[in-house]
């Protein structure tokens, strides 16, 4: 069961309505309570073979940014993994500052998505479990494509809330958070419309009674 902000979710039914949190203050309090550590173990066996679809299409010296970045593991992984130039972003200060405790030479900055932008281009874009707390993951989609990925950059994005598994559509009112739940399908559609081509859908690391991340991987072409 995920993280229950129980105090907000009955003054919510008090006030007769229910408030959502935004997703970047739960994940502050995750980060305060030191979740953030059983979130890494267990999104690592989807980011492993989410890394594993990814980088023998990357070039030998290649640059990326992980998105929606929690605890900066990702961007350490990357590094160890031979990036010549990686960074991540997160709307949780408490997050990016448990990021940069853990690794002072890292680059790690706190930015509120869509809104934030990089100062730079990447060949890999990479995304666990972040694009559907946006309203509006389309758009990400299409700014990342537009605008973060070099010409024949990658993007891959994996996501555990989605309509096929059913499980997850529990999620956004336990966790007291907004979530934008789409079909494979639509998933699919929102790379097409994004410009990706190259487009892979795939889902990994499933178990009984997970039907796995669902994870979008496609190349920048324009
Ligand atoms: C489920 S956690 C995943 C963290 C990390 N990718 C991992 O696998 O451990 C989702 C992360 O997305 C961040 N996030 C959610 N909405 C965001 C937004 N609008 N802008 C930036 N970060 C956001 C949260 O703060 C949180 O750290």
């Amino acid at each position: 069961m995920p993280f229950y902000p129980i105090t907000r979710f009955i003054d919510g039914f008090h006030q007769g309505y229910f408030m959502a949190m935004d997703a970047t203050e739960v994940f502050s309090q995750w980060a305060l309570a030191g979740k953030d550590e059983g979130m890494e173990r267990g999104h690592a066996p989807s980011v492993s073979q989410m890394l594993d679809l990814v980088l023998p299409k990357c070039p030998d010296a290649f640059e990326a940014i992980d998105l929606g970045c929690g605890n900066g593991w990702v961007v350490r992984l990357l590094s160890k993994l031979g990036a010549t130039h990686v960074e991540g972003v997160d709307g949780s200060l408490e997050m990016i500052e448990k990021a940069k405790v853990t690794d002072s030479n890292g680059i790690y900055s706190h930015g509120l998505l869509p809104d934030w932008r990089p100062s730079q281009k990447f060949d890999l874009v990479h995304s666990m479990e972040f694009l559907y707390y946006l309203k509006d993951p389309e758009e990400m989609l299409a700014i990342i494509h537009d605008e973060w990925l070099n010409d024949g950059g990658f993007l891959v994005a994996g996501v555990d809330h989605y309509a096929e598994h059913e499980d997850s559509l529990g999620w956004p009112e336990h966790v007291g958070v907004h979530m934008t739940t789409l079909t494979i399908e639509e998933w699919t559609s929102a790379m097409s419309k994004a410009g990706f081509c190259d487009i892979e859908i795939h889902q990994v690391a499933k178990k009984e009674g997970f039907p796995g991340t669902l994870v979008m991987l496609g190349r920048a072409s324009r």
